[in-house]
């Protein structure tokens, strides 16, 4: 029986083509160790040329109207992480006409309404998500501005959207906001370059008194595409 690549090339005219290339790849790919080698020096060299750039400050434009989140949309965004929304909700608007159609119906976001480098530049971590099982949620300051709604939709999403099949969270709203571990979680971020000044720092437990974790992810979500709304 002839070998299988040979039929190959003998009835396929575009691989004819690269039997040239084949002088080259054979004798490496024949030898394992050797290729092994040769392919690690090759991604070393590429790690050296990109990661640098991903370290250098410039590399984002920063936008001057994204200010870093209060004491209350820190903690709201601690429970959007620990509750696991990201599961379902994106935070990334694509630069394709249909998803900039889609999150910005009013026009409010400019000529090019797609997310930007510099709107993320206070999120440690990222809560881009990659699963649309619900809405993106870059925009929601603009799309859902009332606390209300968020409040009532996150206690009872089907009361607000009878078809909807995100799961309720009425125990957020009993739940206590712990004051010291906001001021961590600030403490933290600001060792990271977050600019908190020591006045925000020092009313952050006033700023969360009283409010349940329930207020601070409403607050969070009010907060999401608010600062670059009309800029
Ligand atoms: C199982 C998937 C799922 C999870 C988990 C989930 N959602 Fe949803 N979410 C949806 C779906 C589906 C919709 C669309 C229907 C609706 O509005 O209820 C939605 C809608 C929303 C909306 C309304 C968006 C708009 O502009 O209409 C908000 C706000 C929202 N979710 C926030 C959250 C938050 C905050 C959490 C975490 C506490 C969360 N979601 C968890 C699936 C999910």
């Amino acid at each position: 029986m002839p070998n299988q690549n040979d039929n190959q090339h003998d009835n396929n005219a575009e691989n004819q083509k690269l039997t040239w290339y084949e002088k080259f790849s054979h004798p490496l790919e024949y030898r394992g160790l050797r290729f092994t080698i040769y392919t690690t020096i090759a991604i070393l060299i590429g790690g050296l040329v990109e990661i640098p750039p991903f370290f250098l400050q410039g590399n984002v434009q920063k936008i001057a109207s994204v200010k870093p989140y209060s004491a209350l949309e820190l903690a709201g965004r601690d429970v959007y992480q620990s509750e696991g929304c990201f599961y379902c909700h994106t935070q990334m608007i694509r630069p394709f006409k249909w998803e900039t159609d889609r999150w910005d119906i009013n026009r409010e976001y400019g000529a090019e309404p797609y997310s930007k480098a510099g709107e993320y530049v206070y999120d440690h971590p990222f809560l881009w998500g990659s699963k649309r099982t619900g809405p993106d949620l870059s925009h929601e300051a603009s799309l859902q501005p009332s606390a209300a709604w968020h409040k009532a939709h996150l206690i009872n999403p089907r009361e607000m959207v009878p078809t909807s099949i995100m799961p309720a969270y009425p125990w957020l709203f009993e739940k206590p906001i712990k004051a010291d571990e906001v001021v961590a979680r600030m403490n933290a971020l600001k060792t990271i370059g977050v600019p908190y000044s020591d006045d925000e720092l020092k009313n952050a437990p006033a700023e969360v008194e009283g409010k349940t974790q329930g207020d601070a992810l409403v607050a969070y979500l009010l907060k999401l595409g608010r600062d670059t709304k009309g800029k």
